[in-house]
């Protein structure tokens, strides 16, 4: 593998394990303030990152090469309400969007193809993420503070947990 697409896929599995350790910590604080539909919600988008970091490691050592695991810097732990939250998700996942579609033109210069196919999951995968997390920001924008309709949607992302 061209070392400059080892590279960005390197960073790419250390970026996953970083947005599971966010989500993990935005689960936590869901939690603290008596969001418990939100929490396992966000705890499902931890487990979630890390099958994501685990796929392209497994995909690299397929391609035998090893990976070079980095440190990973410490999530926020607080945020002024779930709304502020949830967009901080979203905005977190447009930037993996962004650094996924960096490595599609990397590899798509370098001739990787099977790199490039890999990719393509990661692709539709985030068009999934972005919606969902959009149409939480949706529901909390029509809430708009209403106590009331907030444990409403909390418990309905709760009920939709389990039921997945
Ligand atoms: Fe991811």
């Amino acid at each position: 593998m061209k070392k400059n697409v080892l590279k960005v896929l390197n960073d790419q599995v250390n970026a996953e394990f970083f947005a599971s350790n966010l989500y993990l910590s935005m689960s936590s604080y869901f939690s603290s303030i008596g969001l418990n539909g939100f929490s396992t919600w966000m705890r499902l988008q931890y487990e979630e990152e890390c099958e994501h970091a685990l796929k392209i490691y497994d995909y690299i050592l397929s391609r035998g090469e090893a990976v070079e695991l980095g440190a990973i810097k410490k999530p926020q732990t607080k945020w002024k309400g779930v709304l502020e939250a949830v967009k901080a998700a979203l905005n977190h996942e447009k930037e993996v969007t962004a650094m996924i579609y960096n490595i599609v033109d990397v590899a798509t210069k370098e001739r990787d193809y099977a790199t490039v196919n890999l990719m393509n999951w990661f692709v539709n995968e985030q068009v999934e993420e972005e919606d969902s997390v959009s149409y939480l920001i949706d529901q909390l924008e029509l809430a708009e503070n209403n106590k009331a309709s907030l444990l409403l949607i909390d418990r309905e992302l709760g009920s939709r947990v389990s039921e997945e």
